[in-house]
């Protein structure tokens, strides 16, 4: 990737993370006996991981909001993302779901704080985005529509017809001993991992301000990075290692999980998820400015980690 657009990218997630790390609301008071758990939604936080959601709110709102400077307000809004995207990691990793140890590079939530304050720490990190966006309503920072909006995003793309029914598909399948179609895969990840992601690109297309059609491009981009992007997961869980992927290889294989790497293989699985990520990138052509964006989607689709 171009040096400027990944020195830009580099100073948004200092950024990201520097909002997700002095959030009031994960502050512990001293002695309060839920300590344990705000710490636990702390070390989830903050082990790590690509920001790859509150990141595409930001670069998708300096794209159509056509400004250099993103202020606070935008950061604040996009952390929400990663708050839901890490409580799906925490509850993923469950021994009830994909039984996976390790996660960002350090034990699991569920590992280290054990399975009762993971639970709940999970439950606390779903929950938490939702206060926060109020919040931002209420102190001013955002008119009390766009709150509202991103509150409707964020709920309908990770709840029950979106990462929810996802999973639900995800687990259904470990079950399944005739095997499952593209199809079936495309619709799974398209839940369990595409919604979030559209969610994220709305955010920074509702807090810009876009009209409909530009919206629309968000979410196409959206879900073809979404694919592309668990894509690529299931093809690094086969080839990588968890030295460089911070989580364990193999997993998929264990649980005997449907994935594109099964049904496409290591190589037709990483054509498609270029040509999707082309297909993102294409999307925005018609946009000044969506170089860094299109950029981005290209480089996921050969990510490493
Ligand atoms: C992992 O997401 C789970 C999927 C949806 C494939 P990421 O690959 O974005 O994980 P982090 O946030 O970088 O740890
Ligand atoms: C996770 O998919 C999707 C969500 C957490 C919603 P995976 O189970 O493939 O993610 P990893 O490989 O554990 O990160
Ligand atoms: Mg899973
Ligand atoms: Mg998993
Ligand atoms: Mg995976």
């Amino acid at each position: 990737m171009n040096k400027e657009y990944e020195e830009m990218i580099s100073g948004d997630i200092a950024k990201i993370n520097g909002f997700l790390n002095s959030c009031a609301h994960l502050e512990s008071k001293e002695g309060s006996p839920w300590e344990t758990v705000l710490e636990a939604e702390r070390y989830a936080l903050s082990a790590g991981g690509k920001r790859v959601r509150p990141l595409l709110a930001v670069e998708f709102y300096r794209l159509f909001s056509g400004g250099e400077t993103v202020p606070d307000f935008v950061y604040e809004a996009a952390v929400t993302l990663e708050m839901t995207h890490t409580f799906s990691l925490i509850h993923d990793d469950m021994p009830e779901m994909d039984d996976d140890d390790l996660r960002r590079g350090k034990p699991a939530t569920h590992v280290k704080y054990g399975a009762a304050t993971g639970l709940l720490a999970g439950d606390g990190l779903a929950i938490l985005p939702y206060e926060v966006l109020a919040d931002l309503a209420l102190s001013g920072k955002l008119p009390p529509l766009t709150a509202v909006r991103l509150i409707k995003l964020l709920s309908e793309n990770a709840g029950n017809r979106g990462m929810i029914a996802g999973q639900m598909l995800d687990l259904w399948s470990e079950e399944r001993t005739d095997g499952v179609d593209e199809a079936f895969l495309v619709k799974m990840s398209g839940l369990k991992t595409g919604c979030l992601l559209t969610a994220a690109c709305l955010f920074g297309a509702v807090l810009a301000g876009a009209d409909e059609e530009k919206c629309r491009s968000a979410e196409i981009y959206a879900k073809n990075v979404g694919l592309a992007f668990q894509i690529v997961d299931d093809v690094l869980d086969v080839t990588s290692s968890p030295e460089a992927l911070g989580k364990p290889t193999g997993s998929d294989l264990g649980r005997q999980k449907a994935t594109f790497y099964d049904i496409l293989g290591a190589d037709g699985a990483l054509k498609e998820a270029e040509r999707l990520s082309r297909a993102a990138a294409d999307e925005l052509s018609k946009y000044p400015g969506s170089e860094l964006l299109r950029e981005f989607a290209l480089s996921l689709a050969v990510r490493k980690k």
